[in-house]
């Protein structure tokens, strides 16, 4: 008794050294202990405990993809993360853990859980040279440690191209749901099961014209409506990943929007929705467990397939890969086309910092020298009033730049045609001459101004940057870059714009959600 009451926390403290110092390193994003990390898995929120888990695809042993395990962080608050053990590995050479998701299971439906409400049953993908099945594994200790189902695989078809459950709770049948890729086939299947463990094929879905040469990581959540756009107050999002093939190259994630009554996704709409205006945003899986009436929340992987493993956080800190920022999602309409809306989760809150810059501006610059953040990172918001919606005109741009090498990330807003664009080009640490891939700019056409207002708001981090248009963040642009040395100045500049428009630039240093260096 006496051993294991002093070799048990001992145990469960061992985690992954890690040092989060480098300059390239962000702090409001997670990233992992060291190696390679591509797909956030199992995303759950534990309610009882007040936890967030994070596990993702994991190689602990390079920095490039392969030997995928289940890698695993917790957080209070999706911004301050933990490492934890790594949660999944093979049970032989060349048996790999792909992407899945985690549940809950309060009701105890799979007998798993013999005296607890809380258990937690994870489902994924196994990978061996010539099969993928779906596999499931329990906790009894809230989601650090697994036990494989001794009847695995759970679902087996044969086939080497069938992988990412997604499993949600679907109320009014009393099924669990499962979405899934036929990679190959462009399908996404949907099964149900009473239990977890038996699985009945329920569906398939796909729609003419969806591109890309394999689906991966199909997410089915159910997105609150913004109430005065419609009377319905929910509806059915199909998020599908594809790679390669994506309409930016390489992977990218698009949706659909629609109805699910439990066995079949009818998709409402004739063409996709790209969930992302730039190339670093795949495979976001929705938080399972997320407390009824809160919006849903996404974490993405701010990479792409095209050059995820040649970025030189490799060769330089030892790391490559981070997720995207924590986003809370809504649905509304954007010129009569449903849209999903981005939003930081709880509005960065919880590392908000110092506020850095308050201003207004109808022309010429403001300056903000934030080199003395010392996490690097900085959120920020410019809105604009009073644009002539007749005939708007003039530019309002932004620019990251260093103080001591002149790199600089830029994008802006062109009023008269809605042209909004970000561009990595200024960064020199990794250019289009490393991968021809590596696109430099990223652009979209935002929706008229309305009301005359606009606005976009974002989060520079180092080597991430996450940009998000409209009031409502409509539309997101997700672009990872590299810097020789660290950006450290902001400059907003207007140009040409209305007399009777205004800018208000607003800023606010970031904390680091990580220790700089993490036992
Ligand atoms: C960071 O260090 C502080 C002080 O040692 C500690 O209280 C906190 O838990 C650490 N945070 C993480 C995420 O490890
Ligand atoms: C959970 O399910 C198992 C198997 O059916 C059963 O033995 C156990 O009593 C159940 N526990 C609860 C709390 O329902
Ligand atoms: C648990 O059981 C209750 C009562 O039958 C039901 O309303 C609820 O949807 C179930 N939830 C889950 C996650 O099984
Ligand atoms: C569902 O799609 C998969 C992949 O294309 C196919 O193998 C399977 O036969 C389909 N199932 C049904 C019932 O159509
Ligand atoms: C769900 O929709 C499918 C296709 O429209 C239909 O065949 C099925 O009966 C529906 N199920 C329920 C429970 O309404
Ligand atoms: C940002 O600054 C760089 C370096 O001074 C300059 O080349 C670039 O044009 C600027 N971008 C914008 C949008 O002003
Ligand atoms: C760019 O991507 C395409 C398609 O993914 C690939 O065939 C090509 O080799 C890539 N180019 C470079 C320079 O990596
Ligand atoms: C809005 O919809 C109209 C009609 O379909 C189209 O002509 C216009 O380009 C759209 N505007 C934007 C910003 O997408
Ligand atoms: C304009 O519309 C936006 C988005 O609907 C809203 O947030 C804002 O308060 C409105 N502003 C004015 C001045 O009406
Ligand atoms: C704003 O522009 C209009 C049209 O050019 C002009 O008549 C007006 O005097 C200007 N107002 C101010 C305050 O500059």
């Amino acid at each position: 008794m006496l051993v294991q009451s002093i070799l048990l926390p001992a145990l469960a403290a061992v985690a992954h050294a890690a040092d989060y110092s480098g300059h390239l390193r962000p702090q409001a994003h997670f990233s992992p202990p060291t190696n390679f990390m591509n797909d956030p898995n199992g995303l759950f929120y534990d309610d009882k405990r007040g936890v967030y888990h994070l596990y993702y695809q994991y190689n602990p042993s390079e920095t490039v993809a392969g030997n995928q395990h289940w890698g695993h962080a917790t957080s209070p608050d999706l911004y301050h993360w933990t490492n934890q053990p790594i949660a999944l590995s093979g049970d032989k050479p060349e048996e790999y853990m792909f992407s899945g998701s985690a549940v809950i299971d309060s009701n105890n439906t799979s007998g798993f859980f013999p005296d607890q409400d809380d258990g937690v049953v994870a489902i994924f993908t196994v990978d061996t040279p010539t099969l993928e099945t779906q596999n499931i594994a329990y906790s009894r200790d809230g989601g650090y440690t697994f036990t494989k189902y001794e009847n695995n695989p759970v679902i087996d078809i044969g086939s080497k191209q069938f992988r990412d459950p997604q499993v949600t709770w679907h109320a009014d049948t009393g099924n669990w749901v499962m979405a899934i890729a036929y990679a190959d086939d462009l399908v996404i299947g949907f099964y149900t099961s009473p239990n977890l463990r038996d699985w009945t094929h329920a569906s398939n879905f796909t729609q003419e014209g969806l591109p890309g040469v394999q689906f991966e990581c199909p997410n089915l959540v159910k997105v609150p409506v913004d109430g005065v756009i419609s009377k319905e107050t929910s509806k059915y999002v199909l998020f599908i990943s594809v790679n390669p093939g994506a309409p930016l190259g390489g992977s990218g994630t698009f949706y659909v929007v629609g109805e699910f009554n439990g066995t079949h996704f009818i998709s409402e709409v004739a063409q996709e929705t790209l969930f992302d205006f730039s190339k670093d945003n795949y495979a976001a899986q929705w938080y399972s467990g997320i407390p009824e009436g809160e919006p849903p929340v996404s974490v993405g992987w701010a990479s792409n397939w095209d050059y995820t493993e040649e970025v030189p956080t490799g060769p330089l800190e030892g790391w490559r890969s981070a997720t995207t920022l924590p986003r809370a999602h809504t649905l509304t309409k954007v010129n009569g086309s449903w849209a999903v809306t981005h939003r930081p989760f709880k509005g960065l809150s919880s590392i908000k910092g110092e506020q850095l810059l308050n201003k207004h501006l109808k022309a010429g610059d403001v300056n903000l020298d934030f080199s003395s953040v010392s996490s690097n990172a900085v959120a920020f918001d410019v809105s604009l009033a009073g644009i002539d919606t007749v005939s708007p005109v003039g530019e309002v741009n932004f620019n990251f730049t260093s103080s001591s090498t002149g790199e600089h990330l830029d994008g802006g807003l062109s009023l008269h045609d809605g042209y909004f664009w970000i561009n990595r080009a200024g960064t020199h640490l990794f250019t289009v001459a490393d991968d021809g891939n590596y696109t430099s700019s990223s652009s979209t056409i935002v929706p008229s101004f309305g009301n005359g207002t606009f606005g976009f708001s974002g989060v520079i981090d180092r080597s991430v940057f996450e940009v998000f248009l409209g009031h409502d963040g409509s539309q997101s642009g997700t672009m990872t870059f590299f810097p020789t040395a660290p950006l450290d100045t902001l400059t907003i500049s207007a140009e040409g714009l209305n007399n009777r428009t205004s800018v208000s630039v607003t800023a606010w240093g970031l904390e680091s959600g990580w220790n700089s260096t993490q036992a």
